[in-house]
């Protein structure tokens, strides 16, 4: 299997905890086979013919539906654009709200691949902003508004990649004011929102999509199968219309009309909601695991905090050490992760590194940490 994370063939017997997607097994293929059965024997001549470029309309409904749900909030399906994921959601919204050179305000650190699409893919100026235990800081993006003008600030509020930390809802608050003060878009990517392991983070900035300064991203890989590539923008309706005249959706004839026509049965159905209430359930399981499996290995020679949902561990080193080097040691105790510097847009985190726990079962979680621990002790 193509480990996109850390660009390797996963092997049989090492335990790569970089790789951050879930296993085989937790995938929701009978579920699949059956919304896929449903759709066909429906019989009608959409499913594989050009859609509509803003996205099905009953796929859109019954997303919103689901997502008020979630949420708990109005959502209208009139916000919601359909796109092929969320990487192709955070390419739409450079392609029509960025030019290259322009300045964009990102954590400190982020998602790898979302600052690749960003600094490589549209050549913007990537600003980093310090981030603590409660996500972003507002005053460090204060600090930075004195000598930039970005055109959005990406951020990952909930259960965030790398860090699994969640930005607290008086801060989203700050962030909405500055973002109508200094007159920038916050594009949010809420791809972890729903996938709490028993308390729900502070309602999603996708509740102020009507304001105009929001552009909320969300995505099934996380919730129901990556290889989908289903996902969504909910923003003010006349962007997301805005977003359906471009060329491409409408080329495309929408940019996912297949996948979002089986997606439509599992929403309407229940099969989403019961699928995504047992991934939680087996999610808290692995976290506990490899919490106490850090705490009996690792214990004082890293600091990390629990995290309440999504996929990720992050470990910071109490002795300094670059965690790209010491990958290099792990591969003869067959055991990975993802380095730090990985995550950061100025080569920065050298002492941290991320675990992800949706790829392996409890049992393999004990092991892999315990493989880790030797190569600390080395
Ligand atoms: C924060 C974040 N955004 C986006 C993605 C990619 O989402 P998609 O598969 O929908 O493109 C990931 C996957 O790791 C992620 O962690």
């Amino acid at each position: 299997m193509y480990d996109r994370s850390t660009q390797v063939n996963r092997s049989v017997d090492s335990i790569n905890f970089g790789i951050g997607q879930p296993d085989f097994d937790l995938l929701p293929h009978a579920l699949i086979r059956q919304v896929a059965a449903t759709r066909f024997a429906e019989g009608d001549t959409e499913l594989l013919n050009y859609g509509f470029p803003q996205g099905d309309g009953r796929f859109r409904w019954a997303l919103a539906d689901f997502l008020s749900q979630g949420y708990g909030g109005e959502v209208q399906p009139q916000q919601l654009m359909t796109t092929a994921g969320a990487s192709q959601a955070l390419d739409l919204i450079c392609t029509f709200f960025a030019r290259p050179g322009d300045t964009v305000f990102v954590e400190e650190p982020s998602y790898f691949l979302a600052l690749r699409i960003l600094q490589e893919d549209h050549r913007l100026n990537a600003v980093p902003i310090a981030t603590d235990e409660d996500g972003l800081v507002p005053a460090a993006v204060e600090e930075a508004l004195t000598r930039h003008r970005p055109v959005f600030l990406y951020t990952i509020p909930a259960y965030q990649n790398p860090t699994g930390r969640t930005l607290s809802r008086g801060r989203r608050q700050a962030l909405l004011a500055l973002a109508e003060a200094h007159d920038f878009l916050i594009v949010a990517d809420e791809v972890y929102h729903l996938l709490d392991f028993g308390t729900p983070p502070p309602p999603p900035f996708a509740a102020h999509a009507d304001s105009g300064r929001v552009l909320s991203i969300g995505s099934f890989s996380k919730i129901l199968a990556p290889g989908l590539r289903l996902g969504w923008v909910q923003t003010a309706p006349e962007r997301a219309q805005r977003f359906a005249l471009s060329g491409l959706a409408d080329s495309g004839g929408g940019l996912n009309q297949f996948t979002s026509n089986l997606v439509r049965v599992a929403l309407e159905g229940g099969g989403q909601r019961a699928y995504l209430d047992g991934l939680r359930r087996t999610y808290r399981e692995r976290v506990e695991a490899m919490d106490a499996a850090l705490r009996r290995e690792i214990g004082a020679r890293a600091a990390w905090r629990v995290p309440g949902g999504g996929f990720f561990f992050w470990l910071t080193c109490a002795e300094p050490v670059d965690t790209s080097v010491l990958l290099e040691r792990t591969a003869a105790a067959r055991v990975g992760f993802l380095p730090g510097r990985r995550c950061s847009s100025v080569g920065g985190q050298s002492n941290c590194l991320r675990l992800c726990f949706a790829h392996y079962g409890v049992a393999e979680i004990q092991e892999g940490i315990r493989r880790l621990g030797q190569v600390f002790e080395s």
